[in-house]
């Protein structure tokens, strides 16, 4: 019953951003030199003309760690928080989450671990969430309850961080063009502002779903515990992404649209009422394909793709800090963030700014 009140009561704002993007740009000619692919082929299948990539020692973490000190300082820059130091802010942290499909260790420690000791954010709990592209998401949601589960949490650290680029067969030239590196991180507060009627503010709604039976159109098939490397095994790529691009097309277009309509719908609104609708990167032609569907103008989306290429979990966060730094998006302005990706999982949120 608590739980319930208090998640109607107290707004779970988005109160700073941050994102890191790795110097190293590989444009689609810098591909085509090595691969049978071309520019042409990759802008007009795709949307993406170039991805960022990290260097060698650099693990998901360290740009995790990047996104999470920029959302931090500008917290503390805009005047967000009552704190003067990132280190006092960290301090004050009851969560630190971190998206990823590409963790620095297999299985433990989670990501999120090595984050938290960085950060010196010795009050938070840490933990990864796995749900592929979809998983900042997920872990928003997942973030926002346990806030408003407990009356003595208040702040956690949502992050999406990849560095797609160590699962990539870059002989590939199906997957390999599609994927790039970076992280993208929100700090979110339980705040005093209400959650519904007027003036609310926040986190409004968010849909999860997931569909199971497709798990095998985006998978990373060894190195897990259902086919493990064996003692003196020879492999010339450890673990890398396939994919059935067809598949998943279908599928990213539908959920989409799915999720468009149901937190319309579950919500009561209508397309109007949207902002700035910020879909997961993965490729223009399925946000295109979606609109059309949907009747929405192309500039109701906002798209960064073509500079960062799909970067997973932190897609939609690095939009939203680009947005957020540009004032493309206001205090008050309602957007609506879209995931899918493997598992197969989908969903989104309702946030007003
Ligand atoms: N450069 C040049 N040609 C390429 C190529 C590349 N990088 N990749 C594939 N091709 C070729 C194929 O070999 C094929 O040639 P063929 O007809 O001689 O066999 C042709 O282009 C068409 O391939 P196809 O796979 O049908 O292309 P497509 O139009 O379906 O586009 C994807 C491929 C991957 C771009 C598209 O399926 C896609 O975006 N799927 C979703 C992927 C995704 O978003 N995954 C992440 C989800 S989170």
């Amino acid at each position: 019953m608590l739980f319930v009140m208090e998640r109607c009561v107290m707004a779970i704002e988005i109160i700073a951003t941050g994102r890191a993007i790795p110097p190293n740009r590989v444009t689609n000619d810098d591909l085509a030199q090595r691969l049978d692919t071309s520019d042409e082929w990759i802008r007009s299948h795709t949307g993406i003309r170039a991805r960022h990539l990290a260097d060698t020692g650099i693990a998901s973490s360290d740009l995790a760690l990047e996104a999470g000190k920029q959302a931090l300082a500008q917290a503390i820059e805009r005047g967000m928080v009552e704190e003067k130091t990132p280190e006092e802010l960290a301090l004050t942290l009851d969560l630190v989450i971190v998206g990823t499909s590409t963790q620095d260790f297999h299985g433990t420690p989670s990501t999120a671990c090595v984050v938290q000791d960085k950060l010196e954010a010795r009050n938070a709990g840490a933990f990864d969430v796995s749900a592929a592209c979809t998983s900042f998401i997920y872990g928003l949601e997942s973030a926002a309850g346990l806030l408003a589960v407990n009356a003595s949490r208040k702040r956690a650290l949502v992050i999406g961080a990849e560095v797609l680029s160590r699962i990539t067969d870059w002989n590939d030239r199906s997957t390999c063009i599609l994927f790039g590196d970076g992280a993208g991180a929100v700090l979110i507060e339980k705040t005093a502002a209400p959650s519904s009627g007027p003036g609310r503010r926040g986190l409004l709604r968010t849909v999860l779903g997931s569909d199971g039976s497709g798990r095998e159109s985006l998978i990373v098939r060894r190195g897990g515990s259902r086919a493990p490397f064996q003692k003196g095994e020879v492999v010339e790529i450890p673990a890398c992404v396939e994919m059935d691009g067809r598949a998943v097309y279908t599928f990213a277009v539908k959920a989409v649209t799915d999720t468009i309509e149901r937190l319309l719908a579950e919500e009561g609104i209508g397309l109007n009422d949207v902002a700035r609708i910020v879909p997961h990167q993965a490729n223009a032609r399925i946000v295109a394909a979606a609109g059309k569907r949907l009747g929405i103008t192309d500039d109701k989306f906002f798209l960064n793709i073509e500079e960062y290429a799909n970067t997973s979990s932190a897609s939609i966060p690095i939009a939203l800090d680009e947005l957020n730094r540009s004032a493309q998006i206001k205090r008050g302005d309602l957007v609506l963030t879209i995931g899918f990706g493997g598992g197969l999982t989908y969903g989104g949120n309702l946030i007003i700014w």
